[in-house]
């Protein structure tokens, strides 16, 4: 494909991207995708993946969200496959960024009740690595923290309860429903991401992220006991 067209595509799927994530206070706003697609092309460039491929599935990585379709995930998945048909692109670059968007969710690393077992578990491509590893960095670190207390407070959930306990080893189904305080969300998710990095390049950026995580924590129940 030319230069000018690659252009075009993009600069298309970001004026789509930017209007459906218009209003959107869960976290999943239009900076969200902004830095993901930012800090997926870096990765790709480091591991050697496909740049357009990358840009274009991080671009779209949220559009096909569970969330936005009460819980139905293929209403989510043909959403992405009906705006990349608009663009006539060729069906194997459609496919291909379909099945990156459709994968990429932390969700689908965890364990579903009803399948009891991991869908999905076919070979992973260094593009689906790249877009799946900058969507966790971007749950990590000091944005990461950002985006828990957001998303925690848009649903209405306390900070932090003691009495509460995280649930660890949260199944997709659980995690689809949690009514659990923000903080439990670090235990539940924030401090797994490290050791789910695909990439090299993805785990250096996460180890940083991670050590913060954890030092942000340290303080909060100082904080919390009132010995800070
Ligand atoms: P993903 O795009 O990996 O599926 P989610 O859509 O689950 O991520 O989450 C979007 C943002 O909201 C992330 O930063 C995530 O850490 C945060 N988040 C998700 N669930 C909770 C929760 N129960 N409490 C606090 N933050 C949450
Ligand atoms: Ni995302």
């Amino acid at each position: 494909m030319d230069k000018k067209k690659i252009k075009e595509i993009i600069e298309k799927t970001e004026s789509f991207v930017k209007e459906t994530f218009q209003q959107e206070g869960t976290g999943h706003d239009w900076w969200h995708t902004h830095r993901v697609r930012n800090l997926a092309k870096r990765i790709a460039r480091e591991e050697g993946a496909d740049i357009f491929i990358v840009e274009l599935a991080a671009l779209l990585h949220d559009i096909g969200d569970y969330k936005f379709f009460q819980g139905n995930e293929e209403a989510g998945v043909a959403k992405v496959g009906e705006w990349l048909s608009s663009l006539e692109i060729s069906p194997l670059l459609t496919d291909k960024v379909v099945e990156i968007t459709s994968r990429t969710s932390f969700m689908h690393t965890l364990l579903s009740d009803k399948e009891g077992n991991k869908k999905n578990s076919s070979a992973l491509t260094k593009e689906l690595m790249a877009v799946a590893d900058a969507d966790r960095l971007d749950a990590m670190g000091a944005i990461g923290i950002a985006r828990a207390f957001t998303y925690g407070g848009f649903f209405k959930r306390p900070i932090y309860d003691p009495a509460i306990k995280p649930n660890k080893f949260i199944t997709k189904e659980e995690y689809k429903t949690t009514e659990s305080p923000s903080i439990n969300h670090f235990y539940e998710k924030l401090l797994k991401l490290k050791n789910l990095m695909y990439t090299n390049s993805g785990w250096k950026m996460a180890e940083k992220r991670h050590r913060f995580l954890k030092l942000y924590l340290k303080e909060f129940f100082k904080e919390w006991k009132g010995k800070r």
